[in-house]
């Protein structure tokens, strides 16, 4: 099979970089992200699992828009709720009975979910909860554990950090995750809240969460749960369900609407109820009625055909039949670790650099129509075969990939510019 044909991709990218700093909104979808010159820049439409680029190009997405598409692109049931809306109104001037009755579903749904408060990004509903672990402890000190958005008082922790105030910058500290002591040393009576990604492609070990709940209720600060990545997903639930764990607000986006821009802070109303009057949390598309009537759909679709449970088994058994493969070539720096539903090829060579190995094989996984950036971000469309498709791809770009690693021939396998880190210590 032949690279694709990427031109119109790089004209567009060429435009893009003129005017539009960094050419991306989201770092993940952007061009440091894939290798520059093979890979498509830019996505067109998508049906299912799979998607087209601009240049009509086809491929199976294994990132699925970074997450939203929990059931798939077109996904009939969601878009055709979507439409419905469409046809009486995108946001009104008044209230809308979806915000009800979705706050009612995934109270349900969801455990804690006592009080329910709607907005558009996940990074919104972040800094809500902190707002209020601060309202409600009348602390200061946050201590967090994952990515939690562009806000100041988590961007303040990254390395591009200019811009947020040092005394932002000094209320946040962060600890390691299933390292219960790497908390402890920093949570004292002056932290309002402790904020984390309760699973991401770890399990958490020696009852971990457990013990951040306890350490919690011990100094009496407010536990909170980003479920972006969790939420939808794990289970119905969430991780609170999935891991039997309660915390005291959790926060979700991405899975919950199918690709609608919506996310939501729920959790116990001593807490909640603090935005009422004394917390300011108000937006004005926070009741937008396309994006809940997506949510409706969505959690309906997902409770209705048994979503979490089915996704898990397919992409457990991409994960086992991926490390039979790498086990098969004797690829030991290669290993496929996470959750079923979300997985990673994790790259650990003694002497090659991570991410050119990461480059060659993902130039290879384009070549064989696999939109890959080394994640599993597995859709209920992602059914048996398209698990079959993608595991042959893997049976022909893995043996390429390590015969030039064994021939120490890596970088000048690659065709284009290899990929960056996510987050870059320094600008160049
Ligand atoms: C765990 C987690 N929290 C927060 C966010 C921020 O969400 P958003 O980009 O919608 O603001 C993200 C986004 O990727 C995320 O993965």
């Amino acid at each position: 099979m032949p690279y694709p044909n990427i031109s119109k991709s790089l004209d567009l990218l060429n435009r893009a970089e003129t005017l539009i700093p960094s050419a991306t909104q989201t770092i993940a979808k952007g061009p440091t992200q894939f290798v520059r010159g093979v890979a498509p820049v830019y996505l067109e439409r998508g049906s299912g699992a799979k998607v087209w680029d601009v240049d009509g190009n086809e491929y199976i997405d294994l990132n699925m828009a970074v997450g939203p598409l929990s059931l798939g692109y077109c996904y009939n049931k969601i878009d055709e709720a979507v439409r419905e809306q469409l046809e009486k109104g995108m946001t009104f001037s008044l209230m809308h009975p979806l915000e009800v009755e979705v706050a009612e579903l995934i109270s349900r749904v969801v455990p804690n979910a006592e009080r329910i408060r709607y907005s558009k990004t996940g990074a919104d509903v972040v800094s809500a909860a902190i707002r209020l672990a601060r309202a409600h402890t009348g602390r200061e000190k946050v201590l967090c554990c994952g990515y939690h958005g562009w806000h100041a008082w988590y961007a303040g922790t990254l390395p591009a950090n200019a811009g947020v105030p040092d005394g932002v910058k000094r209320l946040t500290g962060v600890f390691a995750y299933n390292d219960i002591e790497s908390l402890i040393e920093k949570l004292d009576e002056s932290v309002a809240g402790v904020i984390l990604e309760p699973a991401i492609f770890e399990d958490p070990k020696n009852d971990f969460l457990n013990q951040v709940r306890q350490a919690c209720d011990e100094k009496g600060a407010v536990l909170i749960f980003d479920e972006m990545w969790t939420g939808f997903r794990l289970d119905l639930g969430g991780a609170q369900e999935y891991f039997g764990v309660d915390a005291d607000l959790a926060l979700f986006s991405k899975a919950i609407a199918n690709g609608m821009p919506l996310s939501v802070i729920s959790g116990k109303a001593e807490i909640m109820d603090l935005l009422e009057n004394e917390v300011f949390f108000y937006t004005t598309f926070g009741g937008e009625a396309l994006s809940l009537a997506a949510a409706k759909a969505t959690i309906h679709e997902i409770e209705e055909n048994d979503v979490c449970r089915l996704v898990s088994e397919r992409g457990q058994r991409l994960k086992d039949e991926l490390n039979e493969l790498i086990a098969s070539i004797e690829a030991d720096y290669l290993a496929c670790v996470g959750f079923p539903c979300r997985s990673l090829v994790t790259i650990n060579h003694k002497e090659i650099d991570a991410l050119l190995i990461k480059s060659l094989l993902q130039q290879e996984m384009i070549r064989c129509g696999m939109l890959w950036s080394g994640f599993h971000n597995l859709s209920f469309s992602h059914q048996d075969s398209e698990i079959d498709a993608i595991l042959e791809a893997y049976k022909e770009c893995l043996p390429i990939t390590h015969k030039a690693v064994s021939k120490g021939a890596v970088e000048e396998s690659l065709k284009g510019d290899p990929v960056l880190p996510v987050f870059r210590k320094t600008k160049y």
